[in-house]
Parts: structure tokens; sequence; C-alpha cells
């Protein structure tokens, strides 16, 4: 792609996401403006941001912003602060909003083990070393979409409903997406799903197989969830891409962050037909917020996600990713990563170290 103009929609969100979203963005700054690359940056509200200031957790005028970027990039939402308002005002109505408007179907999740932090991992280092997996969690469908959903009833005899429903087409696109992505990786796809139970499973399963056959090269094992949680903490180096429902897959991705050694240093994509979106994985952690201690290493390498994904330029996501490992390399840390010695840092200190190794 031609170096030129873009614009990209930053959604700074709650708790630490404002934090983690500046240091996101100097990098982001730094590295177009050296690549020849007019970056302009529209801030808009979501989330609990966006419910105080417009009582909505999604207002019109983010979605118009965001559909009309090249790239959005999200910090976080959600806190303590909305937890009791009624669903449609809460936060995370704006997240999942935001994914179905822009019809972000598949969400990447990246779980590699750096060596440098291989004593941060609560799990025996021989279990965690050369973790290099790929979570494609379905994004606009299943069990946070399925209709009927909601809360009914009398006061004292409620009933709560969620439906977890996939319809083929839905499967289909997911499916080649993970084996387009495996042959890029080592070319293995692990199917999960819990298709001793649920009937929708059971189509998954039947779908994934039927596109699988358009990929020869790619070898497709199944797992049911349960055993792929256990199997995630047992023998990880086993995985390359896990194909997994948007349910399955929230719980499943955050298991990576025990792979990894911290949640804070796992970025995300999330892919459909038109601007994609990248944020962490993590969430909003009020608890720490305004206290220059969150670890922006996975908003920085979302950033990394967007060059290589949106912008096509892998080599420029390099740069990001080898200025982070440097500086992890150098013994710079963030408070969630203590564990591996090494000299502790704030949020703004760690982002200056990673810009200084930019180039
Ligand atoms: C994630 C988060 C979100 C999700 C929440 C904040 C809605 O946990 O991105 O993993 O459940 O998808
Ligand atoms: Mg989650």
């Amino acid at each position: 792609m031609l170096n030129g103009k873009r614009k990209i929609c930053v959604l700074p969100g709650d708790g630490i996401g404002p934090e983690i979203i500046d240091s996101a963005l100097a990098v982001l700054n730094h590295v177009a403006s050296h690549a020849g690359i007019a970056v302009t940056v529209s801030r808009e509200p979501i989330g609990g941001e966006a419910i105080d200031a417009h009582g909505t957790p999604l207002p019109e005028r983010t979605l118009q912003s965001c559909l009309s970027s090249d790239a959005v990039l999200l910090g976080a939402v959600g806190g303590p602060r909305w937890d009791s308002n009624p669903p449609h005002l809460r936060p995370e109505k704006g997240l999942l909003g935001i994914r179905k408007a822009l019809g972000l179907y598949g969400n990447l999740r990246p779980v590699k083990q750096q060596p440098t932090l291989l004593e941060c991992s609560s799990l025996k280092k021989e279990i965690v070393a050369g973790v290099d997996l790929l979570v494609v969690r379905e994004l606009t469908g299943g069990l946070y979409f399925g209709e009927p959903q909601g809360i009914s009833g009398e006061a004292g005899s409620e009933v709560g409903l969620n439906s977890m429903l996939y319809h083929r087409h839905e499967i289909e696109r997911i499916a080649h997406k993970a084996f387009e992505l495996a042959r890029r990786r080592r070319k293995k796809v692990t199917s999960v799903d819990k298709a001793n139970v649920l009937e929708v499973s059971q189509l998954w399963r039947k779908v994934v197989e039927e596109v699988h056959q358009d990929y020869p090269d790619v070898e497709l094992n199944h797992l049911l969830v349960d055993n792929c949680a256990m199997q995630l903490v047992l023998r990880p180096t086993q995985f390359d891409v896990l194909l997994t429902e948007n349910m399955f897959g929230d719980i499943l991705s955050d298991i990576g962050g025990v792979l990894t050694g911290s949640i804070g240093t796992l970025p995300s994509a999330s892919v459909g037909d038109g601007p994609a979106l990248y944020e962490p994985i993590h969430g909003s952690a009020p608890d720490i917020a305004g206290k220059n201690i969150a670890n922006p290493i996975g908003t920085i390498e979302s950033v990394a996600m967007m060059f290589e994904y949106s912008f096509d330029r892998a080599d420029l996501a390099r740069q990001i990713t080898d200025a982070i490992d440097l500086t992890l390399a150098d013994g710079y840390r963030t408070a969630d990563l203590a564990r591996s010695g090494g000299k502790i840092v704030g949020t703004l200190e760690f982002t200056n170290e990673i810009r200084q190794r930019l180039n």
C-alpha cells in the first residue's frame, strides 16, 4: 500500500483506557511520521464515558466517525460506577454495539510467550516456553447476540435468557478466516465447541469440517471447550490456531494472560468487511486507573496489528514489536510484570523507553 493519509478513530473509553491509548498514540504517531504516513486522529466517547456525557454507551456520532475511518483503536470500557445500570445502559453494550455495527465478525487474539517474561507466568517455565497461538473468536454471533434474550417475568419469579445461536453463513466465514490465517502460520486449526451437548456446536463442527475441504493443506482437529481449557494450561504449545464461538473465545483467551504472564500484554484485531478495530483484550482495570501503572503493551501491540492488517505494513508492525521486545530485554517492566525482576517503571516511562527503541 502506498504511503499517504490515514484516518483513525480513537475510542479511549473508561478506567485505564485513556492512559494506554495515550501510550499507543505516542508510538503510532512516531512510527507513522517516520514512515511518511499522515495520520488524522479523531477521539470519540464510548462506554461509561459516553453514558455520562450523552446518555448512551454508543453515540451516533461515535459510530459515524468509526464508519468513516480507515481503522479504529479502542482502550477499554466498563467500571463499577455503571455496574448497576439497566442492560442497555451498560458500558459493555457500547463495545458490543460497535462490533456489531462494523460487522467485526472475526476477533484475532495472538498469544505469544516472550522469553524475557518466562518468570511471569504462574505456570512452570517448561510449560509456557515457546507458546505461540492465535485465538480466532467469532465476535458478532453466538451467546452474546442470539435472540431471544432478556429478563422477563414478575419480581420474585424472573427468568433470565440468552441464546447461543449460529447461522451456517456465520460459521462458514469465521472458519474461512481461521483456515486462511493458519496458512500464514503453522497450518493447524483446532476448532473448539461443546458438540457432545449443544446442537449449535454440532452444526458448528459440521460446517467447519465442510469448509476444511477447501484447505487440505491445513490440519484440523476438534476439541470440547472444557477439555480445551485444561489443555491450554497443560500443554499450550500444541496449539496453533484456535477457532471458536464468541463466549468460548472470550473465556479461553483470558488464559492467554496466564501463558504470557500478564493479560496486559495481549492485543487483538477485530475484522469484518469494513474498517477493523484494534483493542487490548484486557478490561478497564478501574482499581489502577489514573495511577500511571497500567501495562500499555497490549494496546501498543494492537497498533502493530493495525499497521499489519489495515495498512498492509508488516514492516512497521515489526518495528513496534521489536521495540517492545528490546525494552523488555533491557529490563524495563510495568508493575504487573514485576515477578520477572528488572526496573519497574510507570506507564509513561515504559512508553518512552519503547519510543526510544523504535528506529
Ligand atoms: C473482551 C471483553 C469484552 C467481551 C467485554 C468488555 C464486553 O471481555 O473483549 O474480551 O466480553 O467481549
Ligand atoms: Mg474478555
